[in-house]
């Protein structure tokens, strides 16, 4: 591979910490950097090359870290500022990068400015902040909600007006049309890239600006009735135009160190999501692909949105695919333990840079929450619907050993959640004993990935065969002169035999999800068992 075509961000894995749920080095039940730097090591063996931090920040954790006090030091239940500095210096010693998590749509309304903002109407600091004053019922502004349930206002009563959070209360967003605010925010960038992180995650990109005139939004005819944030289409609180400006300083500002990366959390549609890497692709690197989290999981369907997204796609920019994250149900939940193995080898083997979430490595499922242990905003306020939009099953411990606690805790601490029940089975120590395990076949996939330039950088093709609708097949083609792989997934629990010799006549197991076939196969008559993914080695043709 060429490595000065392709940036560490393109051709590289990044993996996903919880802070509070990976390693908890001082018994307070609460993970922490330097346990994360405990497991250095371990991040190592995985084959990841970047490691994305959620917040670390000081915050009084309404929103576990994504309302932010102060955005230019450590959280004491994480660590220090030396101890960050410690772990960006260790981390690059051992060739990882930090991206570490950016939150600028909103602060936490402990942060000082907001204190200020809220003291009286003529504060300098108000206008950083959305005030509104209240509808001539004295009912908030307007009807925008937020995402965790109930409106998007709260009333002050010392200065008789709302402010606006799409989040918890305690996350009062601020006010882009104000630009002392994004020459701040830039500086907060400054601060970490001169400490030498490698970039940003950036929290909610898209919906850092808002309508001018505050109109209230549709009511969206298709709502499904379940969750009460979607009953609006949210036209004048997401995706405006202005938003864009905004995300090219951010950039800017970016492209003046050398050699970092901006990645941008969206969830929006492809034919928006593709206005996030900008016009002249000057916005951010990467912004987030969550179909594979939204999908069904079928191979046709996968298939399609894999293609359309490699179609819609800009000229130049890089594709990036997302299994889980610390918002969504397990990827081993959602899909099935079944199936887990065919997604982390679709991860892992698709044309774009993979984020796998801690514990996808060995296939964590969500945990069960008593209701007594609720922790997560959306679930309390919500709880007819928890199940559906509460995130703590996905945050639960990171599952090291069979001790008690997992080896996340010492024994005898008390966790934050709950480890989840099926720890002692389900842990990196037995999988590290077993040859077959997930984690074995997670660092064989990203071995495979680091060392052959098609599947880190290679061209995706599709495969043009008539296959049954449980398999999905692609080509990701090698650059000059170096193996072409042919992956073939099979979504069912039945086996086929399959004719793909318009793709070879033989070809070589490279990987099988089982970790139990390996050798030379026949491309006329290829047998893929139930549940089982193929990565198949086809020797480069020389012209
Ligand atoms: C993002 C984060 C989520 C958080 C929200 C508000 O969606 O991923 O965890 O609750 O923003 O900051």
């Amino acid at each position: 591979m060429n490595d000065t075509t392709y940036r560490w961000w393109q051709s590289g894995i990044i993996y996903q910490i919880y802070p509070r749920s990976y390693q908890d080095s001082n018994a307070d039940g609460i993970g922490d950097l330097r346990g994360i730097r405990r497991r250095l090591d371990y991040l190592r063996s995985l084959g990841v090359d970047a490691i994305w931090l959620s917040p670390i920040y000081p915050s009084p954790m309404h929103d576990f870290g994504y309302d932010v006090a102060d955005y230019r030091d450590v959280d004491p239940r994480f660590g220090t500022l030396d101890e960050m500095e410690r772990l960006i210096d260790e981390m690059h010693a051992r060739g990882l990068k930090l991206i570490l998590d950016l939150v600028p749509n909103h602060s936490s309304s402990d942060h000082p400015f907001f204190v200020e903002s809220r003291s009286r109407r003529d504060n300098p600091k108000r206008d950083w902040y959305i005030w509104r004053d209240p509808a001539p019922d004295g009912g908030p502004p307007n009807n925008w909600l937020s995402f965790f349930g109930g409106p998007a206002w709260t009333y002050d009563e010392s200065s008789g007006q709302y402010y606006l959070h799409q989040f918890v209360t305690q996350q009062p967003e601020l006010n882009y049309r104000n630009p002392e605010v994004l020459a701040w925010m830039l500086d907060n960038m400054r601060f970490w890239l001169d400490r030498g992180v490698d970039g940003f995650r950036v929290d909610v990109i898209w919906l850092m600006m808002k309508d001018p005139a505050f109109r209230d939004e549709p009511e969206d005819p298709d709502w499904d009735g379940v969750n009460p944030h979607n009953r609006l289409k949210h036209l004048y609180t997401a995706d405006l135009p202005e938003v864009h400006e905004l995300i090219r300083q951010m950039r800017a500002t970016l492209d003046a160190y050398d050699d970092r990366v901006m990645i941008g959390e969206i969830y929006l549609p492809n034919d928006r999501l593709m206005t996030y890497y900008g016009e002249a692709l000057d916005e951010t690197h990467m912004p987030y692909n969550f179909q594979l989290i939204d999908a069904p999981w079928q191979a046709q369907t996968v298939k399609r949105l894999v293609e359309q997204y490699e179609a819609d796609l800009l000229e130049g920019a890089w594709p990036n695919w997302v299994l889980g994250n610390h918002d969504q149900h397990r990827m081993a939940s959602r899909v099935g333990a079944a199936q887990a193995r065919v997604a982390n080898m679709l991860l892992l083997t698709l044309r774009g840079t993979p984020t796998s979430y801690y514990g996808e490595e060995i296939g964590m499922v969500d945990g069960e929450i008593p209701p007594e242990f609720v922790q997560d905003p959306p679930a309390v306020n919500q709880p007819e619907i928890a199940h559906i939009v509460g995130r703590d099953p996905e945050r639960t411990p990171m599952q090291w050993n069979s001790t008690a606690n997992a080896g996340f805790s010492p024994s005898g601490a008390t966790t934050w959640l709950p480890v989840a029940a099926d720890y002692s089975e389900r842990n990196v120590a037995q999988q590290e004993q077993e040859p077959t395990s997930m984690l074995q076949l997670y660092r064989t996939l990203t071995r495979l990935r680091r060392a052959e330039s098609a599947l880190s950088v290679g061209d995706y093709m599709a495969v043009d065969a008539e296959l049954p609708t449980e398999l999905y097949a692609y080509r990701r083609q090698g650059q000059g002169g170096d193996d072409d792989f042919l992956v073939v997934l099979n979504f069912g629990g039945a086996a086929h035999t399959v004719d793909l010799s318009r793709e070879g006549q033989r070809a070589t197991i490279a990987v099988a999800t089982s970790l139990q076939r390996w050798g030379a196969v026949a491309l006329a008559a290829l047998t893929v068992g139930p549940n089982e993914g193929l990565l198949l080695r086809l020797a480069a043709v020389h012209q």
